[in-house]
């Protein structure tokens, strides 16, 4: 879909389906509603006299054959509720139930004016891009494998933002700018992530990164295949993967943004575990399904990194895909299993189901080659932070104020929660120590996702590093079962502010 700008005084809006009006409660018309009113010669006053619409959040009304303004095929009055309790909250509200308004009605240009409400603490910028995102991610669906379904965004085609004269239009270009590229990344990393698990396998995310890689210059993909893993010493990761019969693959694609300085790059790292039975320390199966999503860290990656080259950020970026299964097999690693990470260090496997930090041990040492100026990584870590934080904040732990500080800003400015939690050996060496080996992969029940994180900041030792755990927040369960896309705008907006300001 396409998303512009259309200035309020250009007379010619006729190619337009349908509008799009901000009424509040007690229906009082907002201010481009009233200009409407005037050319339909009160019309849409004399309604409120017929009709239960008063302007309630929640509330609707879908007008057509309006006097004077034929040439629409609709107006369509959103009601918003108070005018002066208008929050962010609501704001989303009403975009969302605008959206899937447009989405039945199948008018293909509208012209848009909500973004045109007052809100306080929030510019034009912000309600522009989070209305991309708002409403591309309310008609996204996924439906590769449904033969009958109605595709709807076949019907939209365009929604145009009216901005008065007043408005900083150059801000409000960039927001469209940043709102596609940003919705443009989430979609691609959600249909990924929605992949059943037989087709969604390590080399079926290669092959995306490798596509990916072959259409721009700037660009290059390469490949750490099982054979490489064993050779180098990612023993962890290897062991993993050792009894699938689909064999990891780490998937690097390195994107040069700025070749002309001599910049450290910022690593991004993805847990790709494309199905997690839990190995030998079986899962229960209720809600395994589900499982096919522990790749999610590995598709926002993916996500964040298409955006980025989207918008050409003047950047050195690498994205690393790790990629492995994690099944069931006479060639299974084992519980008591001790393995030698790429560190050198000695691992325990107290459970395989603790499968994630080993693929990430071994990768957050593969990239120290890189002289890292910063590095993410992004995991379906630990069930323990969907206890801990719900659905609604990632949990973030970082060896680094500064940077936990950046993402936590980049969190807020991309409305994409974020929570800290600590990195404190005292707090967690205990849980983790080993009779038999240097560690173990298991800290037990008891603050499961910081002990998880110290572990991974064993391997994090030589460069400032933030970890990302969206256990809870990358994919949706019930009706709406599907990947959020999460944390794709925190990580955008984090590198966006990396290029000295939003582009
Ligand atoms: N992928 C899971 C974590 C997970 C579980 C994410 C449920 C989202 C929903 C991870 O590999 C895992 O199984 N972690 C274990 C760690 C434990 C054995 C120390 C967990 O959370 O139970
Ligand atoms: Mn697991
Ligand atoms: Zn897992």
């Amino acid at each position: 879909m396409k998303f512009d700008i259309i200035e309020e005084d250009i007379n010619n809006k006729e190619e337009y389906h349908c509008i799009v009006l901000g009424v509040f409660e007690s229906y009082i018309l907002s201010s481009f509603a009233e200009k409407i009113d005037r050319i339909s010669k009160g019309y849409l006053n004399i309604l409120y006299h017929t009709n239960k619409f008063e302007g309630k959040i929640g509330q609707s009304l879908l007008l057509s054959h309006i006097p004077h303004l034929q040439q629409y095929k609709h107006i369509l009055l959103i009601g918003c509720g108070n005018e002066q309790e208008l929050d962010e909250y609501y704001f989303q509200q009403i975009i969302e139930k605008t959206a899937l308004i447009l989405r039945e009605i199948r008018d293909e240009k509208i012209l848009f004016s909500l973004t045109q409400l007052h809100l306080i603490g929030k510019d034009i910028y912000w309600k522009i891009s989070q209305s991309i995102h708002i409403i591309e991610t309310s008609i996204y669906s996924f439906n590769f494998f449904k033969k009958d379904r109605v595709v709807y965004n076949n019907f939209l085609k365009k929604i145009s933002f009216i901005v008065d004269k007043e408005s900083n239009i150059s801000s409000c270009q960039r927001a469209v700018k940043h709102g596609v590229a940003l919705t443009s990344g989430i979609k691609v990393a959600k249909d990924i992530a929605n992949m059943p698990p037989n087709i969604c396998t390590p080399l079926y995310l290669s092959e995306k990164l490798i596509q990916l890689s072959q259409k721009y210059d700037n660009t290059t993909a390469s490949l750490i295949n099982h054979r490489m893993m064993k050779e180098m010493g990612m023993n962890a990761y290897w062991a993993v993967g050792q009894g699938a019969e689909n064999p990891p693959i780490m998937s690097i694609i390195q994107y040069d943004g700025n070749t002309y300085t001599k910049t450290n790059p910022i690593v991004l790292i993805g847990k790709g575990v494309t199905f997690d039975s839990g190995g030998l320390s079986i899962k229960p199966s209720y809600r395994l399904d589900e499982m096919k999503f522990d790749m999610c860290g590995a598709a926002a990656v993916y996500g964040t990194i298409y955006a980025a080259i989207q918008l050409a950020l003047p950047l050195k970026i690498i994205g690393v895909l790790a990629c492995c299964e994690n099944l069931i097999h006479s060639r299974s690693f084992r519980p008591g299993d001790i393995l030698t990470t790429l560190s050198g260090k000695t691992v325990e496997v107290l459970n395989t189901d603790a499968e994630g930090r080993l693929i990430l041990c071994d990768v957050l040492t593969y990239v120290e080659r890189f002289n890292p100026d910063v590095v993410i990584d992004v995991a379906t870590l630990t069930g323990a932070c969907e206890i801990a934080l719900g659905n609604y904040f990632t949990g973030l732990i970082s060896n680094q104020i500064l940077l936990s500080k950046e993402l936590v800003t980049a969190s807020k400015q991309a409305n994409d929660p974020v929570w800290c939690l600590p990195l404190e050996k005292n707090a967690c060496k205990k849980q983790l120590e080993s009779n038999f080996a240097d560690i173990s992969n298991d800290g037990g029940r008891a603050g499961g996702t910081i002990t998880a994180g110290y572990f991974l900041s064993l391997f994090a030792n030589k460069y400032h590093w933030a970890h990302l755990d969206i256990a809870g927040t990358a994919w949706k369960k019930g009706s709406d079962k599907g990947a959020t896309g999460r944390p794709i705008a925190m990580l955008l907006q984090f590198l966006m502010n990396r290029s000295h300001g939003p582009q």
